[in-house]
């Protein structure tokens, strides 16, 4: 794993942008994997900006969700579908056409699951997967004891990041979904370019452990360290407890 210790969150979020926009240079059917959560938005308005700036046509540009909440209303302000549309769609200029998030609201989420895989498989793999962790070192929602191979699937939140998460629904965790789609550990790991961000000391115990601890479901983070093209890219205070 490539560790790149810059001194802001604008720093981290150019280098993904620029990755990015690298990227779809060579290729304008390029597909983007695309977290929510606060860490990436430095890395959105990034590539927005770019994109402007470089009049790059990113119209045939493809982007897959990495998860979403099991919710009836996905039309919810806090909804991935609302956050990825909100903070990626539409500043970036993507064609809505062209971006899947998990269907939260389906009747059948198995299947719903099973289709996801089988959708970023049909447009070719995912080429540059942007990634938040969670205090316990989960990526994506996958929690401790998720299987390292695991696909995209329904899982249950734990308490932990239904609190972290608590501030997007009012700071009421009774808002806050108990379930989730999510890919998987194994779904992530195919993406052919991994750009995971780090910010701040709350994620500086998940850091050493991701990437100096053992690989482990217990740390599903770790699993970066068997792909052969990870970048973790962290600020001081969530590199202060690397050795
Ligand atoms: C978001 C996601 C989560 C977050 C993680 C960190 O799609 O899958 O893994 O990346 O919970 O969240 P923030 O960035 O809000 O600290």
């Amino acid at each position: 794993t490539e560790v790149l210790i810059v001194k802001s969150q604008e720093e981290a979020g150019n280098l993904y942008a620029e990755a990015a926009c690298r990227l779809i240079k060579a290729n304008p059917y390029a597909t983007l994997g695309l977290a929510t959560g606060s860490t990436p938005h430095t890395a959105y308005q990034a590539l927005a900006q770019k994109v402007r700036e470089n009049h790059l046509d990113v119209s045939h540009v493809c982007g897959f969700a990495l998860d979403e909440y099991v919710m009836s209303d996905l039309s919810h302000p806090q909804s991935y579908h609302s956050v990825i549309d909100r903070e990626v769609v539409v500043p970036v200029g993507l064609d809505p056409n062209n971006i899947h998030v998990p269907n939260g609201a389906a009747d059948d989420v198995p299947r719903a699951c099973s289709e996801y895989d089988k959708a970023i498989a049909d447009a070719g793999g995912i080429d540059i997967q942007i990634l938040g962790i969670g205090t316990d070192g989960h990526i994506g929602f996958n929690e401790p004891g998720s299987s390292l191979t695991s696909p995209t699937r329904m899982k249950t939140l734990t308490e932990q990041t239904r609190v972290d998460n608590a501030r997007f629904f009012d700071g009421d965790l009774n808002q806050v979904p108990s379930h989730c789609i999510t890919q998987g550990v194994g779904t992530i790991m195919k993406a052919r370019h991994l750009v995971l961000l780090a910010f701040g000391k709350s994620k500086a115990a998940a850091i050493a452990a991701s990437v100096e601890g053992a690989v482990t479901s217990m740390c599903p983070a770790s699993a970066l360290q068997l792909h052969p093209h990870a970048t973790v890219i962290v600020d001081e205070d969530a590199a202060s407890q690397l050795s």
